[in-house]
């Protein structure tokens, strides 16, 4: 038997047992005659120790960090306790021991705080996943998957495997591609997500299906997205939205009880995509703190149903505001006691290109009922005290107010909440806050070939009652200046994201399940009867034969762990992550492959 215990377990009690462990050398202490040894595995830390006998072994052979020992001996009770491992009360008076591999000096110290920069560490990934704060990522990661399956398991949901090599529907992001030697100058797709399969699923019958699984998407990548990433993938038949609202938040509460012994017990917040839109600024609001978004100006049609406030910042000759098509202001609670100088830095943080703002106006309100602003020249008491309530500051706040085009202003007013909750230290990390995002609109408008896409898929169905809206108005932009006035703009999907603490979490819809449907949302993208066959076919074929009503959700698996465990970046919480490139630095890939390859692929590479 290669060991008896492992590093992490051994306890006062067992003292005077005789044990074999294995692991790898952390440290290795000589003091005179005397060598101690901490002995790392998986499970934690031990303390070993070499009398003077075995010393002289040692001296032979010296032990380097990371060799892989095996040692037996009798447990021992320390005489200098360390409080802070749980094995800190016992050593083991090593009797034999065998070197069981050597290992060169690693690049970069195994510790909680390491001397490695990223670079490295990625590069000697499997060194890295040695320390213990990946490891702990890695066992959360294991635990939130656990958490999952189980409670999706107990109500009825079966774990299906779909296909990675597809064909090619680049919807939102770019598709990966992979050549068929079978098939010469034909390539198989990688999937963005199983969203086709486990619609043709539910067509088949199995009502509840979920996947763990892997999904391909060639975007642009930031700390939350990876090239590839791993979708806790579901689908349901006959339910509605409801239904779906209601198992599913059943489950991110139940991941959060399993895996932080957190009791959810507050029904999820819900609120449509248009309120988060006007109170936020953004579609996946963190609503751990307040700081709501005061609309001051705003076009008409992006909030049909809000009544304009222009009255409050109008007819006192404010060029900045009165040019501008969106005013926002947002209080920031005891900001009012700000210095000039930070201030004046606020000014250059919304100025930066980032934010692109011009400028930035300020409000104190003062403890004493009196307001002070960069605007004094415009506005009197009266009028910023008309501010001020409708913005919702109380005395001690500042208000900023932000101006300009409506979608970068709302855009700037949403980061500057953020940034300043974040410098108030109201984002903190053991807070979770749930929310459901509903409403979404159906439609998405594409700049660059002046044409509708879909916000969230093809596959989701528009509010039965737009349905109508939908068919009988034309898709062409005919002013894309102008294209938020289209009745398209302004149709909603039966689609729902859910939100963690600001960050999308999972999203997913009601889908289409008819033919005809379907087919005209496929021409309300632009799509040819043509180019529907080729490329949907299959879908719009099983449709014909008794769809049931369906609907889903998919949850960012990564997302949703690096959140559960205090991290900005998902790499953290995947044990073999791409750089920013898209690089894996370790195998170094992409790379360039054989010739021989090429032959058989009947490929021949002309890079531009
Ligand atoms: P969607 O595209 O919204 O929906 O993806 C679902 C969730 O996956 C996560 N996610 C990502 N995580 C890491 N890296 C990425 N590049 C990345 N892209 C997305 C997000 C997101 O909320 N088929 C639909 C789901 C459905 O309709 O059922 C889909 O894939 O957390």
């Amino acid at each position: 038997m290669f060991r008896t215990k492992t590093c992490g377990e051994l306890r006062i009690a067992n003292v005077n047992e005789e044990v074999t462990l294995a692991g790898w050398v952390q440290t290795v202490r000589k003091f005179g005659a005397i060598t101690f040894v901490d002995l790392r595995d998986r499970y934690g830390i031990t303390q070993l120790l070499f009398g003077e006998e075995l010393n002289a072994l040692l001296d032979e052979n010296p032990l380097g960090r990371e060799f892989v020992l095996q040692a037996t001996g009798k447990v021992n009770e320390r005489s200098n306790k360390n409080p802070n491992i749980p094995t800190g009360d016992i050593e083991i008076l090593i009797s034999s021991f065998k070197v069981l591999n050597k290992s060169v000096t690693p690049p970069f110290t195994i510790q909680d705080d390491t001397d490695g920069g990223d670079d490295l560490r990625m590069k000697y990934r499997f060194l890295d996943l040695r320390r213990n704060a990946v490891k702990k990522n890695l066992e959360l990661r294991y635990a939130v998957n656990r958490a999952a399956r189980n409670y999706l398991h107990e109500q009825g949901f079966m774990d299906i495997e779909t296909p990675f090599l597809i064909k090619s529907t680049p919807e939102g992001a770019r598709d990966f591609v992979v050549p068929s030697r079978m098939n010469p100058g034909q390539f198989y797709a990688l999937p963005q997500s199983p969203q086709t399969f486990k619609q043709l699923l539910m067509v088949s019958g199995y009502d509840r299906y979920y996947q763990i699984v892997k999904c391909f998407r060639d975007e642009d990548l930031r700390a939350d997205r990876q090239p590839e990433f791993t979708q806790i993938d579901c689908e349901m038949a006959f339910v509605e939205q409801e239904d779906i609202l209601n198992m599913f938040e059943g489950m991110v509460k139940s991941i959060f009880k399993d895996v932080k012994g957190i009791d959810y017990t507050d029904k999820v917040e819900r609120m449509t995509w248009e309120e988060a839109m006007w109170q936020y600024g953004n579609d996946k609001p963190d609503i751990r703190f307040d700081m709501k978004l005061a609309n001051l100006k705003f076009p008409a049609h992006t909030f049909p149903s809000k009544e304009s406030k222009e009255q409050l910042i109008g007819g006192v000759d404010f060029k900045v505001f009165d040019e501008a098509e969106t005013v926002i202001a947002v209080a920031i609670p005891g900001a009012a006691e700000y210095s000039r100088k930070q201030t004046d830095e606020l000014t250059e943080w919304v100025k930066r290109p980032q934010i692109g703002m011009k400028g930035l106006v300020f409000i104190k309100c003062n403890s004493d009922g009196t307001y002070k602003s960069s605007v004094d020249k415009f506005y009197g008491e009266e009028k910023l005290k008309a501010i001020a309530e409708y913005a919702n500051a109380k005395p001690g706040d500042l208000i900023l107010i932000v101006a300009g085009a409506e979608e970068r202003t709302r855009k700037a007013a949403s980061e500057l909440r953020m940034e300043m909750a974040e410098r108030l230290g109201l984002r903190k990390k053991d807070e979770f806050k749930l929310l459901w995002v509903l409403d979404f609109p159906l439609f998405e408008y594409d700049e660059e070939g002046n044409r509708w896409v879909a916000r969230h898929h093809p596959f989701t169905s528009p509010k039965p009652e737009q349905i109508e809206t939908m068919i009988s108005n034309n898709p062409v932009i005919e002013n894309a200046a102008e294209y938020l006035k289209h009745p398209y703009a302004n149709i909603k999907a039966n689609a729902y994201d859910m939100v963690l603490n600001g960050n999308e979490i999972g999203g997913g819809s009601i889908r289409i399940y008819q033919r005809e449907l379907q087919e005209k949302m496929f021409a309300a993208l632009g799509m040819d009867e043509e180019e529907q066959k080729h490329k949907f076919g299959f879908l719009l074929g099983a449709f014909e034969y008794g769809a049931p009503p369906h609907g889903g959700i998919a949850f960012g698996f990564d997302r949703l762990c690096s959140i559960l465990g205090g991290s900005e970046s998902i790499r953290d919480f995947i044990a073999f992550p791409k750089n920013n490139s898209g690089r894996d630095v370790m195998l170094d890939a992409p790379a360039a492959i054989d010739d021989k390859q090429f032959e058989e692929l009947q490929i021949k590479l002309d890079l531009k």
